[in-house]
């Protein structure tokens, strides 16, 4: 009977020694004339401190290893690793480990468990139920079933999935598209990545769907630049759902057509934005469009695209194969279903954390994340990518739903979170954030254009002490403007995490904190507003 042994393919375990790891262990069976053993390249389980991750299957079930290097394979070879041996590396069962065992693995449920591009294993774990469902549908019903499942975009501004698909299936066009949003330029975010190296057939499966609900005939993947590996994996795992009949000119005989291409992004921040991904795709320099018309309406090349998230599209299907009922069970109040949560920054187990909405950040932090790397108090956290708000420890507690997590001054928005310990500077990461905002905007509006640039002169004065009241009162007029004047939330969005790090830290700016408001300052707040 021979032995599998999975090491990751993951672009993340292969920078800390995966290749190297895998042939090391087949160089050592043949050298050991061990003809038994089989490597499989997996996804990553997503416990980036324990990667490289070896998996050696058992009777029991998979035995983990980890982190390995390639020195430790002789080791791990004597102490009998392919029975599951004793060893100070063996983690026991992979699905044991509280990081995984707590988690609900909805969309990320087969990444690591199988072969990234064996449509064998996909198959076997449940692939291609939810095509098979919508191959049986009219259009419109995939529609409400992703409309009853209450899935929101995932790419950031959690607008409902159905919604949009709706008014692209209700636009008449002689040509319509679907354009997967893979740009994932949100700094601490890695699930699409992972999606992509770890599980392509399922965001190919999701894209399907997608255009069989809307219309559409045609789709592309706009993937970052960056992620050559995942590229790689994606077009490999087209090519071969093409050949399987999962794409092309009659998908499984059904006689619609769906063809699927990859696109490799402009390598900015903002052609991750739709519209500025639209005009990049269309080959031109990524600027944002004003919106009307919505891509819904008059998208790539002017005809109806419905545009989403990679993580949007990967977990539809498993809501057509099991209902949309079943996807709406997990998650509280308007936000449906699981956010895979990335864990990044200072944080001593980072890593991809899929959870149904509503735990809080501290659970997160904490649970998940094991603290600081440094082991210190973890001081401010940085949800949502470069535009979301800097949160202290008070806010720790706040659920992570979209709505309840606004009310409490933050944005879930990609699931990317960024930890720092008490060494942070904050002052520094607001005019890092200002400054993010100046390098990358795409210069179609003042407000952010100018502004930004203004933005950070002003923080800069602030830091060194010049005139510290005027210029703070300077400093939240522009973000005023700038979040009410922008034409996207690359400008609008860009004072959240500077206004936030001033409330919140205002000491690291030379500011006096706040006093804690007693009773009869509210009663002279309160009359003052009045006018009295
Ligand atoms: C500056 C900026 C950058 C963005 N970058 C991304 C990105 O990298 N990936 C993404 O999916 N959405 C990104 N978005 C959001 C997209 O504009 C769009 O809302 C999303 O792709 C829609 O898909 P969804 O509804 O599935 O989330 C960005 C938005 C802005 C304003
Ligand atoms: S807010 Fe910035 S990125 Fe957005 S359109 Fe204006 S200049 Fe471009």
């Amino acid at each position: 009977m021979s032995v599998t042994v999975y090491v990751p393919c993951d672009s993340a375990a292969v920078s800390v020694g995966a290749d190297d790891v895998a042939e090391a262990i087949a160089r050592t069976a043949q050298l050991r004339s061990i003809a038994n053993v089989r490597i499989v390249r997996n996804g990553s389980r997503g416990m980036f401190w324990l990667e490289p991750l070896v998996e050696v299957t058992t009777p029991s079930g998979r035995i983990a290893y980890g982190p390995v290097t390639e020195r430790d394979v002789a080791g791990l070879f004597d102490a009998g690793f392919l029975e599951g041996g004793a060893h100070q590396l063996r983690l026991g069962p992979t699905e044991d480990i509280p990081y995984l065992k707590n988690q609900e693995r909805l969309t990320f449920a087969r990444v690591g468990i199988t072969d990234p591009l064996s449509l064998a294993d996909y198959e076997q774990h449940g692939g291609w139920r939810g095509l098979g469902a919508a191959l049986a549908m009219q259009g419109a019903d995939i529609v409400e079933q992703v409309t009853a499942s209450g899935l929101r975009g995932r790419g950031g501004a959690a607008f409902p999935a159905g919604i949009k698909w709706r008014t692209v299936a209700q636009t008449a066009a002689d040509q319509k598209y679907v354009v997967c949003n893979a740009d994932e330029g949100d700094s601490g975010t890695f699930s699409d990545r992972m999606i992509m190296e770890g599980d392509p057939f399922v965001l190919i499966e999701g894209m399907a769907i997608a255009a069989l609900a809307v219309g559409a005939t045609a789709g592309y993947i706009y993937i970052r630049s960056e992620y050559p590996d995942a590229e790689r994996t994606l077009r490999a795992a087209i090519a071969a759902a093409r050949t399987a009949g999962f794409l092309g000119p009659s998908i499984l005989g059904s006689g619609k057509a769906f063809e699927l291409d990859v696109r490799r992004g402009a390598g900015a921040y903002i052609c991750g934005e739709e519209t500025a991904m639209l005009d990049s795709l269309e080959g031109k320099r990524g600027m944002v469009r004003p919106k009307p018309p919505l891509p819904a309406i008059a998208g790539l090349f002017g005809k109806p695209t419905a545009i989403n998230n990679v993580i949007t599209l990967a977990s539809v299907p498993i809501l057509l194969d099991k209902g949309a009922r079943f996807y709406a069970d997990y998650g509280m109040g308007r936000s449906r279903g699981t956010l895979p949560f990335q864990l990044a920054g200072n944080v001593k187990h980072g890593g991809l954390v899929e959870k149904a909405f509503g735990l809080t950040l501290r659970e997160l932090l904490y649970d998940f994340g094991g603290g600081s790397a440094t082991g210190r108090p973890i001081r401010a956290v940085q949800v949502g990518g470069p535009l979301g708000q800097y949160l202290p420890a008070s806010k720790f507690d706040a659920p992570l739903d979209y709505e309840a997590f606004a009310a409490a001054g933050g944005m879930v928005g990609h699931g990317g979170v960024v930890a720092f310990d008490d060494t942070v500077d904050m002052a520094a990461m607001a005019r890092y954030a200002m400054e993010f905002c100046a390098i990358e905007s795409c210069g179609k509006c003042t407000p952010c254009r100018i502004g930004s640039v203004r933005g950070v002169e002003v923080i800069d004065k602030l830091r060194r002490g010049e005139r510290r009241p005027q210029n703070l009162t300077l400093l939240r007029d522009l973000c005023e403007t700038m979040t009410h004047g922008s034409l996207c939330a690359m400008g609008g969005l860009t004072p959240g995490p500077v206004i936030s790090a001033v409330d919140h830290f205002p000491e690291d700016f030379g500011l006096p904190r706040p006093k804690p408001l007693d009773g009869s300052d509210r009663t002279a707040r309160r009359d003052a507003r009045r006018g009295e």
